[in-house]
C-alpha cells in the first residue's frame, strides 16, 4: 500500500522513524514528508534511508511531477506522528505552505494523526476546538496517551507507542464484512473469592479476546465484551464506539453476562479461561493460619458456561471456544481439541499451545482452528491481532 507519513517537530520524531520501519517491514510503500522543524529532530538522510523513497519538505523540488498533489493522491494512507499543536492548527486552518500542507489538501486517503505534545498544550481549548474541527472532518485522532513527557511533567500528551499507532491507522481500511454482526467476546480469567483477599484465579491476560473485540469492531461489528479482571492498559485496547464493555469478576457472573448478551447476538467467542471449580464456600472474614483454615479448600464444579450457550443458542449462532493445551505434540492436541469442541457443541475450536513463548500473558498466539468434523479449517501465528484477523475469517467462512 501507498503510505505517505508526515512527520512534524517534536521529540517524538525519533520513535517515527521505527514506524516508518515497521511499516516498511509490513510490505508498504512510504513516503516520508517532514517539516523543516521535524528536521531538526530526525534528518533527511534517516527518513530516506529507511523509507528508501526520496525526502523533501519543499514544494519547490521536483515541480516537473506535480510533487505537491501528487503524493496526495497516490497515498491511500496518511499518518502524521508526531502531530505537533501548530500542525494541527495549520491543519484546520487548511494551510499549505509546506510539502505536507499541500499534501494533505489533496489528498482522499484517510488521515490519522497522533498527537504529541505537552500536557498544557493539548488541554488548550484552541487545540482542543482544532482537534473537534478535525474530527468531523473525518480525520482519525489516535491518542494521545497519558504518561512521563519531555521535561518531567506527566499527563496526556505522549505520543502513542509506534505499534499502536500502525495497528489502528491499518485498521481504518479494514474491509467493514463484518457489519451487521453482533458479537459477544468473553475474554481474561475468573477469579472464584476465597476469603475478601484471597481467590482462585488463572494466568489469562485478556489479551486475546480484547484483539478479536478490536478487529471486530474495526470490520464493522458491533461488540459486547464480556471483560474478567482484565488489566487497565490491555481492556484499553478495547476502547472503540462499537465496543460495550461489561466487567466481571466470577464464573457465575460470566456466565450471567454472556447468557444476556449472546441471546440476541449472532457469533459468540468464547476466550476466557473460566475456572472450572470454585471454593464451596468463600469466608468473609480473612482465613487465618491461626484458624488453621488453609490446609484445604473444598471445591465444587461451576457450569461450563460455552456448552449451556451451545445447548440453547438461537438459530444460526456460530460459536467459537478456545483451549490453552500444555500438550506438545500437534496431533495429540489436535485429538483433544476435537474431543473438546465435540463435548461442548461449538461451531469452531480454537486451541493453542500454551508453553513458555506462546499464549498466556504474552503478545504472540499461535492457533489452530478446529472446524466441522475435526477438520482443521485455518491456522494462524503471529501478534493476538493477526490471530484475531484469522479467527474472523473463519467466523466469515463458517457463516456461509
Ligand atoms: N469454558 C466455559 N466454562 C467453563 C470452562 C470452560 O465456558 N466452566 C470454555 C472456555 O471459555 C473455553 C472452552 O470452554 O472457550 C475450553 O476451556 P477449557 O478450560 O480448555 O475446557 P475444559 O472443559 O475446562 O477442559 P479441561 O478439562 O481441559 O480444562
Amino acid at each position: 500500500m501507498n503510505i505517505v507519513v508526515g512527520v512534524t517537530g517534536g521529540i517524538a520524531a525519533y520513535k517515527t522513524v521505527h514506524l516508518v520501519r515497521l511499516l516498511i517491514k509490513a510490505g508498504h510503500d512510504v513516503t516520508v514528508i517532514p517539516t523543516d522543524d521535524a528536521l531538526r529532530f530526525v534528518g533527511a538522510p534517516t527518513w530516506e534511508a529507511i523509507s528508501r523513497n526520496p525526502v523533501t519538505t519543499s514544494v519547490h523540488d521536483d515541480v516537473a511531477k506535480v510533487r505537491h498533489v501528487a503524493l496526495g493522491q497516490a497515498a491511500e494512507l496518511v499518518i502524521i506522528a508526531p502531530a505537533t499543536a501548530n500542525t494541527i492548527a495549520k491543519m484546520t486552518a487548511g494551510l499549505a505552505d509546506d510539502l505536507l500542507g499541500t499534501t494533505l489538501l489533496a489528498t482522499t486517503a484517510p488521515v490519522a494523526i497522533a498527537p504529541a505534545m505537552h500536557t498544557g498544550m493539548w488541554r488548550h481549548p484552541a487545540t482542543q476546538a482544532n482537534i473537534r474541527v478535525l474530527r468531523e472532518r473525518g480525520v482519525h485522532v489516535l491518542g494521545p496517551g497519558d504518561g512521563e513527557l519531555t521535561g518531567g511533567d506527566s499527563g496526556p500528551g505522549r505520543m502513542l507507542e509506534p505499534e499502536d499507532i500502525v495497528e489502528s491507522a491499518l485498521a481504518l481500511l479494514a474491509p467493514q464484512d463484518l457489519a451487521g454482526l453482533r458479537v459477544v467476546v468473553s475474554a481474561g480469567g475468573t477469579r472464584e473469592p476465597i476469603d475478601p483477599v484471597r481467590f482462585l484465579g488463572n494466568r489469562s491476560s485478556g489479551k486475546q479476546g480484547v484483539a478479536l473485540a478490536a478487529e471486530a469492531a474495526a470490520r464493522g461489528a458491533m461488540v459486547d465484551l464480556v471483560a474478567a479482571n482484565i488489566a487497565a492498559d490491555v481492556l484499553a485496547g478495547a476502547r472503540h464506539p462499537h465496543i460495550r464493555v461489561h466487567p466481571v469478576g466470577t464464573a457465575a457472573q460470566l456466565g450471567e453476562a454472556m447468557r444476556d448478551a449472546a441471546a440476541s447476538a449472532t457469533v459468540v467467542i468464547m476466550t476466557a479461561a473460566v475456572a472450572d471449580y470454585r471454593p464451596a464456600s468463600a469466608s468473609d472474614q480473612k482465613l487465618t493460619k491461626e484458624d488453621g483454615a488453609l490446609t484445604s479448600i473444598d471445591l465444587v464444579e461451576n457450569e461450563d458456561i460455552v456448552a449451556g450457550l451451545a445447548a440453547s443458542r438461537p438459530h444460526g449462532q456460530i460459536i467459537v471456544a478456545f483451549a490453552a493445551e500444555t500438550l506438545r505434540d500437534p496431533e495429540e492436541r489436535r485429538e483433544r481439541a476435537r474431543r473438546k469442541r465435540e463435548r461442548k457443541g461449538v461451531d469452531l475450536l480454537a486451541v493453542n499451545l500454551a508453553d513458555a513463548d506462546h499464549g498466556f500473558e504474552k503478545p504472540d498466539n499461535a492457533v489452530e482452528i478446529i472446524g466441522a468434523e475435526g477438520a482443521v479449517v485455518a491456522s494462524a501465528e503471529g501478534s493476538k491481532r493477526e490471530v484475531a484477523r484469522v479467527i474472523w475469517d473463519a467466523v466469515r467462512a463458517a457463516r456461509r
